[in-house]
């Protein structure tokens, strides 16, 4: 039996964008094949791609399908091609303009040392074995979307840059909510990361979050921490934190640092989410961390593991299907189990294999763990 169809927007971007979107897109055929669930799948182009054959980097009509769709993925999107664009044009306006348009204030991002590539980390073994961390961003408030912003002409010729940090109570609480809700299933500690000792916007981020979770979480462990100490304290023992709720500009950061201490951008998804309506359904982008690299794509050796994870998540987040979920899960960590490498995770010992191999071996492995193979 099918269930009904659900609607994915897929947009696989610029650089390796594409050439790991197809390896999801072998998965989405398993999924019709063996677990009775078939994706209607639309496919757009945004970023550069998007540029290049229409002028602008993302559509209303790809923002409207967007809408209409049950769930996106997202692939990457820039590149040097591109690089001398004004901000107006740059191909990372897809993204942005996705998250502020869909309402998508809620960027997961997953932190996790799998067993099989812990020595893929440039840190010890014995400080990264076993992280799980969620690093939930707030993406769509502040400096990159306050406002004033721009860059003036001052009387004497000198010019000024300008970019403002705002929050407002209402947009730090539901992020903050979404951390509580996440921890709850978790460990029960969330720590919020600000520079209160600096700024208003920081101060008012802290305050706001302590009295949300005085008021409704009151089982959560909440601390506090400014962002700098929180850098230096992911490298020290990242072992130390559960949930991290941050703003913007400090996620942007501080989730590049956390994604490094599992040894590797390329096995990193992550899920960015909207309010849910009254029905529970909600607005949600799902990408990898990496971006399009430029410098290996068309290549072959793009690592398609943190596309794939990326929908895993999609299964979890947005139709509950955490045992679909799950079983990709493991089927990742089982091919890494066995050896095979993508050139960004090599080690001693292994197997060296492109996108294609790799994508495969899931696949064989998905038959495997059904009992199809
Ligand atoms: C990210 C990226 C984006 C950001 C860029 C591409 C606009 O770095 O998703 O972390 O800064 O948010
Ligand atoms: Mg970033």
């Amino acid at each position: 039996m099918t269930l009904a169809n659900k609607r994915l927007l897929i947009l696989p971007g610029d650089g390796i964008g594409p050439e790991v979107m197809y390896e999801v897109r072998r998965i989405i055929d398993w999924m019709a094949r063996h677990r009775a669930v078939r994706f209607e799948v639309e496919e757009e182009l945004v970023g550069g791609a998007a540029i290049d054959a229409k002028g602008r980097p993302i559509s209303e009509e790809v923002v409207e399908k967007a809408k209409r769709a049950d769930a996106v993925l997202f692939g990457a999107v820039g590149g040097p091609k591109w690089d001398h664009l004004g901000f107006d044009r740059r191909p990372e306006l897809a993204i942005l303009t996705l998250r502020r348009e869909l309402g998508l204030f809620a960027n997961l991002r997953p932190a996790v040392v799998l067993d099989p590539l812990v020595d893929a980390s440039t840190l010890k073994p014995e400080i990264v074995r076993g992280l799980d961390l969620m690093i939930v961003r707030e993406s769509t408030g502040g400096i990159y979307f306050g406002e004033p912003r721009g860059i003036e002409t001052l009387p004497d010729g000198r010019k000024r840059g300008i970019n403002t940090e705002v929050y407002t109570t209402d947009e730090i609480e539901r992020v903050a909510r979404v951390a509580f809700e996440l921890a709850r299933e978790r460990k029960k500690q969330v720590c919020s990361v600000e520079k209160a000792n600096v700024m208003e916007s920081g101060l008012l981020w802290r305050q706001t979050v302590q009295a949300l979770r005085d008021r409704e979480y009151p089982d959560i462990t909440l601390s506090h921490m400014y962002a700098d100490n929180c850098a230096m304290q992911l490298v020290r023992n990242p072992r130390q934190f559960d949930v991290i709720v941050t703003t913007n500009l400090f996620g942007d950061l501080l989730s590049d640092l956390a994604s490094m201490l599992t040894g590797s951008l390329g096995m990193l998804p992550s899920a960015t989410l909207g309010a849910p309506d009254s029905t529970g359904k909600r607005y949600a982008l799902y990408e990898p961390i990496h971006g399009s690299a430029p410098d290996i794509a068309g290549k072959g050796i793009a690592n398609p593991l943190a596309e794939i994870l990326s929908f895993a998540m999609l299964l979890r987040y947005s139709f509950s299907m955490q045992e679909d979920a799950r079983l990709i899960e493991r089927a990742v960590t089982n091919v890494l189990a066995g050896g095979l490498r993508t050139p960004d995770i090599m080690a001693p010992n292994c197997a060296k294999v492109g996108t294609q191999v790799m994508g495969e071996a899931v696949v064989r492995e998905l038959d495997k763990l059904v009992g199809t193979a």
